[in-house]
């Protein structure tokens, strides 16, 4: 009888061992999913941008963010034409007809939240944003979401300002706090390149972790 009992152990230990390791997996998993993604979405295509240093210089910023991980989105990456489906957005992804209208929605889908940074171009912001935006619906809808602009005038506040109401739009839940970084020629050296990020936005420092914090805490109140 005893040997009976040993033969069993040995054969269903195997199995209980195999057992834990998937436990043990399957938390990981969860472990992961708790880690919500957001994308900083780069607001300009032009080719000499400096959407991307500012982007850069926000990252180092808010990458010790518990629990979020985040992700540089560059609009110019995705070659998206001037709006071009048939169907509305609001119909829903089944409609889409394009290949690049299909990366972009899965793309955007695959984030829990958003950072959307802005430069001000006379008064608003790019047609390049709006463009992207307009591409999708459900994609970005209810999502938490928070805006950065920059620009030489009041930080591209009226781009700020604009692009909250065409996210508003899609009931996104966006941030209190929306930072708005001031340019001013001395940033810049001979190539139009900002010099010294480091130094330059070290007084935005503080208001851009608050607005990321903000985010967080939306990002987690909506899971
Ligand atoms: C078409 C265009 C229009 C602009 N209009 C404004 C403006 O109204 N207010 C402002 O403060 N800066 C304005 N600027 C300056 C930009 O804010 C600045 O060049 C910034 O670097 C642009 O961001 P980017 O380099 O990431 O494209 C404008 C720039 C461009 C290209």
């Amino acid at each position: 009888m005893r040997f009976i009992f040993g033969i069993l152990f040995i054969m269903l230990s195997p199995l209980s061992v195999k057992g834990q390791v998937a436990d043990h997996k399957s938390i990981e998993y969860k472990k992961e999913k708790l880690a919500y993604k957001v994308g900083i979405i780069i607001g300009s295509t032009r080719p000499n941008k400096i959407g991307r240093q500012v982007a850069e210089w926000i990252l180092t910023q808010v990458q010790e963010t518990p629990n979020v991980k985040f992700n540089l989105v560059e609009i110019e990456d995705w070659k998206l034409p001037l709006f071009n489906e048939a169907s509305l957005p609001i119909e829903g992804p089944k409609l889409y007809t394009h290949e690049h209208t299909k990366r972009w929605s899965q793309e955007i889908a695959s984030y829990d939240g958003y950072i959307f940074l802005t430069p001000q171009y006379n008064c608003g912001y790019p047609a390049s944003l709006k463009n992207a935006i307009d591409y999708l619906y459900i994609e970005w809808k209810s999502k938490p979401a928070a805006i950065i602009s920059y620009g030489f005038q009041e930080g591209g506040e009226k781009a700020a300002t604009q692009l909250r109401q065409v996210l508003e739009c899609f009931k996104m839940k966006l941030t209190s706090i929306m930072p708005a970084l001031t340019l001013s020629s001395s940033m810049l050296n001979e190539r139009k390149k900002l010099k010294n990020t480091a130094a330059d936005f070290k007084p935005y420092q503080e208001n851009v972790k608050s607005a990321v914090t903000e985010l967080a805490e939306n990002l987690r109140l909506e899971h």
